[in-house]
């Protein structure tokens, strides 16, 4: 276990999805950002096969034998690490022993990432003390792999990818097709974001999840009998409009309508931004809510109640649940001056309909993997 001085600090981010919701699976564009909210590895190699883990918030101690990382899926707390690290090794890396320490600053169950901030750490800690270079790209690929295996979440690419590939003062407009992204200047004039948890106890964001994803996938096969596309976020409003709504029906025909329409307000709000249209990419990110609400049903009443609350405010330009949905954060862009009048009021507001508070994170955008030798 950890003796005196570690030999790194590794630091990977949470995240938050500024638009572009239930695309990345589809194959689309989407705008994250990474965020000051990050998990923290302090590691050193230790010239075993073993791979100590400890965390600073749980008593357990966990060692990983690397050469049977794949035997560790039902280990709480270490089966993501494992797999992580396993997904990274099957890749053609190499894993060594060492030993870390977990420091996570990304609240967990917030929606915002924490996950991928551990399975990044995790993996860029073990690039450290192998001396690799950081190909955060393939970082973010192994970590998803993980995650997909591990916690049985069939998600996409962005949450690991913003969390690996973030920039300070920027937001990523990642193309999940390419997994390639144009690291874009966040430009809001007098506004800031806000991220607000609606605190909303654990639900079953895993199987909706899953089932959301189904769905789009049923929209892409009766859409490719008619219109040649590989994946759902190539097909474009118009030729959504003219044949592929005739081919759909049901929530099928409503989870593909937010899909189609969102990919087209990710393009508009990167223009928005680019030209310093504020009041527009506000818009957007409430249409883009009202869709997710309305058509893809990933929001409730906690989030819906939150981001009201959250427009309420004359402060506020724009608000949308951020991430997967079914509880987790909304985010909002405020006058900066008033970011503080802001939080009191979603506080009340939000307070007096559900009956607790929701939590007001003080976070900023911030770089993704970082890597200090200590
Ligand atoms: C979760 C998934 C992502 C993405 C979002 C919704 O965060 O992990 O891959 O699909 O939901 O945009």
């Amino acid at each position: 276990m950890l003796k005196g001085t570690c030999d790194f600090k590794v630091s990977a981010s949470g995240r938050v999805n500024l638009i572009g919701e239930h695309i990345d699976y589809c194959g689309g564009k989407v705008l994250p950002a990474a965020l000051s909210l990050k998990n923290y590895v302090h590691v050193r190699a230790n010239g075993t096969d073993r791979v100590n883990l400890r965390w600073t918030d749980l008593p357990d101690e966990v060692t990983l034998d690397v050469t049977r990382l794949d035997g560790y899926k039902n280990v709480k707390h270490a089966n993501y690490i494992a797999g992580s690290l396993y997904e990274w090794q099957k890749a053609g890396h190499p894993v060594v022993g060492a030993d870390m320490l977990f420091d996570c600053h990304v609240p967990f169950g917030s929606g915002l990432s924490s996950s991928a901030a551990i399975e990044v750490s995790a993996i860029a800690a073990m690039c450290a003390v192998t001396m690799e270079p950081l190909d955060k790209p393939q970082i973010a690929l192994a970590a998803q792999r993980a995650e997909i295996t591990y916690a049985g979440v069939n998600c996409g690419i962005m949450d690991q990818y913003a969390s690996a590939c973030g920039l300070a003062g920027h937001a990523m407009l990642l193309d999940c097709a390419t997994v390639t992204c144009r690291q874009i200047p966040l430009h809001f004039g007098d506004y800031s974001l806000v991220i607000a948890n609606c605190n909303k106890p654990h639900n079953l964001a895993e199987s909706k999840y899953n089932e959301r994803r189904a769905e789009t996938e049923a929209a892409l096969s009766a859409l490719q009998k008619a219109v040649d596309i590989k994946n759902l976020a190539e097909l474009g409003v118009e030729r959504f409009e003219s044949v592929g709504k005739k081919l759909l029906s049901g929530k099928v025909l409503d989870r593909a309508t937010h899909v189609v329409y969102e990919c087209d307000r990710v393009e508009k709000a990167v223009a928005a931004m680019e030209c310093g249209d504020v009041l527009l990419f506000g818009k957007l990110l409430n249409a883009s809510h009202e869709s997710l609400k309305n058509l893809y049903e990933v929001t409730g009443k906690e989030l819906d109640t939150l981001q009201e609350a959250a427009l309420s405010s004359p402060d506020c330009i724009g608000s949308r649940m951020t991430g997967g949905g079914f509880g987790g954060c909304v985010v909002s862009l405020v006058k900066t001056e008033s970011k503080e009048e802001f939080a009191s009021l979603l506080t009340e507001e939000y307070t007096k309909k559900i009956g607790y508070a929701p939590t007001v994170y003080d976070t900023e955008v911030s770089d993704g993997i970082t890597v200090t030798k200590l």
